[in-house]
């Protein structure tokens, strides 16, 4: 006999309702309303309302030169903010029909309804739709477009749960909704296409759940390296330092780069916690924390990667240590955060 599963995307719960409509209604207020997505939680304003997008810069404590993602109610949407050049229409179409809703941010030229604050005053906006089933009834019954950077302080560490946003913002925003913790777990892939033929370029501005190997069926893709993000300040909220927990973060390149000194306490985060990847016998570890306990899988690691980071910050070590991931799939953008969050020599 052949077991059937069915798993919904989303359990409806008595309060649904409530904290649909609530969010609502703050949106529609101007306020701020912290709501889950499928990536991160984001901090969510009314896009085409400036007081209210400056109330998240205000919350975030968020320098205005960081523009911000704009999410849409539906795919069909992408008029309200954005201007298709007729170049990469087609191919924009197929990413948009196989990705959206999902993890995928799209630059595009943006249209003057969009203000200035949302995309610090660049000629392009960041637009995705998320997949979250929460986000999407409050997006659709706002009927607008709504701006949203993940809910954290500037700088800090993306919040994967509801506990993590009022870790982050208690006392400063008025409304968070709890759906559990998020199924991505990294923020989303950005992208800039430009046309090219036979195909057209796709660079990945921000690597993400949606990886090179998934896009590369649309086109030729490119992906920035940090220094040339940072030169060409392509993604000008994409800073070298970002993503930080307070405690010193070290990354190596190998074991043994790491040489511990016997004064300092030390946390690993780890992989797969088996020894054969050269770091658990480094040191008496004060904590090791796993990213993927068992046989490792890059997706389940990043789904635990920003909780994992926050609880090691919270242990009161002196240095946090960082196990190297495998730079392929969504390993690619795990590594790209842990390199944010080190310490820079
Ligand atoms: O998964 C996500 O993308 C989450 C959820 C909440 O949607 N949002 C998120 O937003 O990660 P945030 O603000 O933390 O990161 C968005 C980044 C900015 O740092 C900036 O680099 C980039 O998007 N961005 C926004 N507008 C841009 C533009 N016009 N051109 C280039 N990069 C842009
Ligand atoms: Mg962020």
């Amino acid at each position: 006999m052949e077991t059937r599963v069915i798993t919904p995307e989303f359990v409806p719960h008595p309060d649904t309702k409530e904290a649909v409509s609530e969010s609502i209604r703050l949106l529609q207020a101007g306020e701020v309303v912290a709501l889950p997505t499928e990536t991160v939680y984001g901090l969510a304003a009314d896009a085409l309302n400036p007081a209210a997008v400056a109330k998240i810069f205000e919350a975030k404590e968020r320098p205005t030169f960081d523009p911000l993602i704009v999410h849409l109610p539906h795919k069909k949407d992408l008029a309200m903010v954005a201007d298709v050049p007729p170049d990469i229409n087609a191919v924009l179409q197929k990413i948009t029909d196989r990705f959206w809703p999902g993890p995928l941010t799209i630059i595009l030229p943006k249209k003057d309804i969009v203000p200035d604050l949302v995309t610090a005053g660049l000629p392009t906006v960041a637009v995705r739709v998320s997949a979250n089933s929460l986000f999407k009834k409050v997006a659709q019954g706002l009927g607008r477009p709504i701006a949203a950077p993940s809910a954290n302080r500037f700088g800090s560490i993306s919040p994967t749960s509801a506990a993590a946003v009022q870790a982050e913002l208690d006392g400063r925003i008025p409304l968070i909704i709890d759906a559990g913790a998020t199924m991505h777990g990294l923020e989303s892939t950005i992208i800039k296409i430009e046309p090219g033929s036979p195909k057209a370029t796709i660079t990945i501005l921000r690597p993400g759940p949606v990886t090179a190997e998934d896009l590369k069926l649309y086109g030729k893709v490119k992906t920035l390296t940090r220094s040339v993000v940072d030169e060409a300040t392509e993604a000008p909220g994409q800073l070298a330092s970002h993503y930080a927990p307070k405690t010193p973060l070290r990354l190596f390149e190998s074991p043994s780069d790491f040489i511990p000194d016997p004064a300092k306490r030390y946390a690993l985060m780890s992989y797969r916690g088996e020894a054969k990847d050269g770091y658990i016998n480094l040191t008496d570890w004060v904590e090791v924390m796993m990213l993927s306990p068992g046989k490792g899988k890059l997706p389940e690691a990043a789904v635990r990667f920003f909780y994992i980071l926050r609880a090691l910050d919270n242990l009161g070590v002196d240095e946090i240590i960082a196990e190297p991931l495998a730079e392929h799939g969504v390993g690619v953008a795990m590594m790209d955060r842990l390199r944010r969050a080190a310490v820079k020599f």
